[in-house]
């Protein structure tokens, strides 16, 4: 659905929203497909991916990033899948967007199996940082978790990734009742050892299957209650911005930086970040997003390819941040999961 014209939208170039919330923070997706399956997001047999006609180009990836940049003051690309690893161009993309004026802050957040291959090529073009998920050290735990028997791939990519100089290398970790809700400590003193940053996320109800129950979830607070049964954690004095991560200082360690440790709690469903959110995204088929939970998509790939000019797509996009809602509602009654999951919308 188009986002409908509003007269009180102001005529200002960002994307603002009628909460005075302004995004500068792009999150584009790049192909719905994955090289794992996490049960936690897809069914074994996969999904129904985007028919290839559907995706936007890698031209009209960086033409769009490039209107973002230009027009809208976005100032910080991130690249996301499914598995953005498995995209063929997403060297050139991370190329060409870094010659961008103003250059954005770029980073991929990955499932780490591509990052032997691509870190030293993403780096040498420009790529800032990554994120790579880990939800378990245990062989055996991963190849049920993620039904693949991949986990050297991912401890050898974030390796390369690290050697490449894509720093900090932030590792996300999501806890499952009965799964693996008892390493959070093994996590983190992985994470400790090699100089990673480690956030624990709460699963939010974004899985393909629509399977998430919030009783299962395993809660930041019973995390954060984990770690400190060995760990001593204070506060990050930092000021926490629109991050969704809430960090603490891990007392006695210290970081790749030579600055004080840290682990981070995002925890989306028990204390959302929603009133600061800064975020825009654009699925690997065209479409902008307000929001992880938006019901609404604004077609931007419908516009490119009419020849739209930058200024209209610009404007449409502008329009969709207009309709930001104040927040994900995970809560409340009438709350219901978007039609699209989490591969598909982008991480
Ligand atoms: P950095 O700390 O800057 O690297 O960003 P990040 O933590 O957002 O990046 P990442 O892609 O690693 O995402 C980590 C987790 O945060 C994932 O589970 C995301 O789904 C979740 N997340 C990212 N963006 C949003 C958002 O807009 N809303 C909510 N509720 N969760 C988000
Ligand atoms: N809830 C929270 N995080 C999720 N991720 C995937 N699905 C979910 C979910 N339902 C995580 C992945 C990855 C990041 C992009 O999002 O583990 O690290
Ligand atoms: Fe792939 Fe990420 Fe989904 Fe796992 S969570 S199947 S790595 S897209």
């Amino acid at each position: 659905m188009q986002a409908q014209e509003d007269s009180t939208r102001p005529s200002v170039s960002g994307l603002v929203d009628r909460f005075g919330r302004m995004a500068m923070d792009l999150r584009v997706s790049l192909t719905d497909r994955c090289n794992l399956r996490c049960t936690y997001c897809m069914p074994e047999e996969g999904l129904a991916w985007l028919p290839k006609q559907t995706l936007l180009t890698d031209d009209e990836v960086v033409q769009l990033v490039r209107i973002a940049v230009e027009r809208l003051g976005v100032t910080e690309i991130r690249f996301t899948g499914g598995e953005p690893m498995l995209r063929p161009g997403l060297v050139k993309i991370v190329s060409d967007t870094a010659a961008l004026s103003p250059r954005p802050k770029l980073s991929v957040t990955t499932n780490g199996i591509g990052l032997t291959r691509l870190a030293g090529a993403l780096a040498a073009v420009g790529l800032d940082r990554v994120n790579v998920s880990l939800d378990t050290l245990r062989p055996g735990r991963f190849e049920a978790l993620a039904r693949r028997s991949r986990l050297e791939d991912v401890l050898t990519g974030l390796r390369t990734a690290d050697e490449a100089g894509l720093r900090p290398v932030k590792l996300n970790a999501v806890l499952m009742r009965g799964i693996n809700d008892d390493e959070a400590v093994d996590l983190l003193s992985f994470a400790l050892e090699h100089g990673y940053e480690l956030r624990f996320i709460e699963q939010m109800p974004l899985d393909a299957q629509h399977a998430w129950r919030r009783e299962d979830m395993v809660a930041g607070e019973e995390i954060l209650a984990q770690l400190r049964s060995v760990f001593t954690l204070t506060p990050d004095p930092h000021l926490r911005g629109a991050a969704p991560a809430e960090t603490w200082l891990v007392d006695g360690f210290v970081g790749m930086d030579g600055e004080p440790a840290k682990v981070g709690v995002i925890a989306s469903v028990t204390q959302p970040f929603c009133g600061a959110c800064d975020r825009t995204r654009l699925t690997a088929d065209g479409q902008v997003r307000n929001c992880l939970f938006s019901e609404d998509e604004t077609d931007l790939r419908g516009l490119v390819r009419a020849g739209a000019d930058d200024e209209m797509i610009a404007d449409a996009w502008r329009a969709a941040m207009w309709g930001k809602r104040a927040g994900h509602g995970i809560d409340d009654p009438t709350f219901l999961q978007p039609s699209r999951p989490m591969s598909a919308i982008g991480g």
